[in-house]
């Protein structure tokens, strides 16, 4: 069992993110045969661009896209569009214009690739050279959290009041365990986090709901120091033959310790379909210019 948590780094801004979106998405074919997941849109901005404006909203400076075969577009989401740019202005639309460029000016993005699909943990890692010697946030690319305080800035807040990793976890139904990244994890409240903060003991890849040991789900948010680079080396392929980031942080808990995290805010799978129509339906409802409209019409709708 990890004793208590104890930094070993002095401790550090987070300055730069990491978002892994090399994966092929095959939850969701055929929608992401030729077009990547993290590129599909939920009301009116894909879902990349969500996780984005978390980091932004989290105070990261530099973010570090993880892509792949078939992810160009979202290099172009990010950059400048100076035609379109162009065009807007000279139709007198300049809100439009002003927000098509805000999308590549609210902060410096960096892109490495991943050659293959091996993994999480091996995205994370490709992402190495990047990151360099300090903590970083790892959000995936393809996991929403809306809201006004963001899942990512909560863990940055445990990690620069501790000095040690933070990943956030959420309750998830106890028969549903076998869907997610588990925490094995001992109550460790300290202020200002109270009972939300957990030492993990160990973490579960996807355990039956009798052998699960809670009902915590890894959600897809990641404060971690720059040793998880060195644990993601020793980490040898593990289910389906990919790089399991779960596998490193189980070492990075055993030899750093390791936060668990019960973050406020509801997250959205939006790679799988399901989860997708959820966060569609519920962030629209959210929607300043939709909402309203958009309740009616689901109140009146007869199916
Ligand atoms: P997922 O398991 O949701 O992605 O990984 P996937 O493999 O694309 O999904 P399915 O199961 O085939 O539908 C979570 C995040 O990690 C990235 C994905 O792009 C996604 O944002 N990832 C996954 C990588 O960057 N590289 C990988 O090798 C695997």
């Amino acid at each position: 069992m990890a004793d208590t948590p104890q930094p070993t780094n002095a401790v550090r801004k987070v300055r730069k993110a990491v978002l892994p979106a090399a994966g092929l998405g095959t939850r969701f074919l055929p929608a992401t045969k030729a077009q990547p997941k993290e590129m599909l849109t939920v009301v009116d901005k894909p879902q990349i661009q969500y996780v984005v404006e978390e980091c932004v909203a989290s105070g990261i400076e530099h973010i570090i896209i993880v892509t792949g075969k078939g992810k160009n577009s979202i290099e172009d989401h990010f950059d400048h569009a100076p035609t379109l740019e162009r065009f807007l202005e000279e139709k007198g639309k300049h809100d439009q214009a002003a927000m098509v460029r805000r999308i590549s000016d609210m902060v410096q993005v960096s892109y490495t690739r991943q050659k293959e699909p091996l993994g999480l943990g091996h995205a994370v890692l490709v992402a190495k050279d990047l990151v360099g010697d300090e903590p970083f946030a790892v959000l995936l690319g393809d996991v929403l959290i809306p809201g006004k305080n963001p899942a990512t800035k909560q863990l940055i807040d445990v990690y620069m009041a501790t000095g040690v990793g933070a990943i956030a976890v959420e309750e998830v139904p106890k028969e549903k365990t076998h869907l997610y990244g588990i925490v094995d994890g001992e109550a460790a409240p300290q202020p200002p986090f109270g009972a939300r903060l957990l030492r993990i003991r160990d973490l579960v890849e996807k355990p039956k709901s009798d052998k699960a040991p809670s009902n915590l789900a890894i959600t897809g948010r990641y404060v971690l120091p720059p040793q998880i680079f060195d644990c993601l080396e020793r980490t040898k392929p593990g289910a389906g033959n990919e790089i399991q980031l779960t596998d490193a942080l189980r070492i990075l808990a055993e030899e750093q310790g390791l936060w668990a995290y019960i973050y406020d805010g509801v997250s959205y799978d939006a790679g799988d379909k399901l989860g997708f129509l959820k966060a569609t339906v519920e962030i629209a409802l959210l929607n300043e210019e939709l909402g309203a409209p958009f309740r009616e019409y689901l109140k009146n709708l007869k199916l």
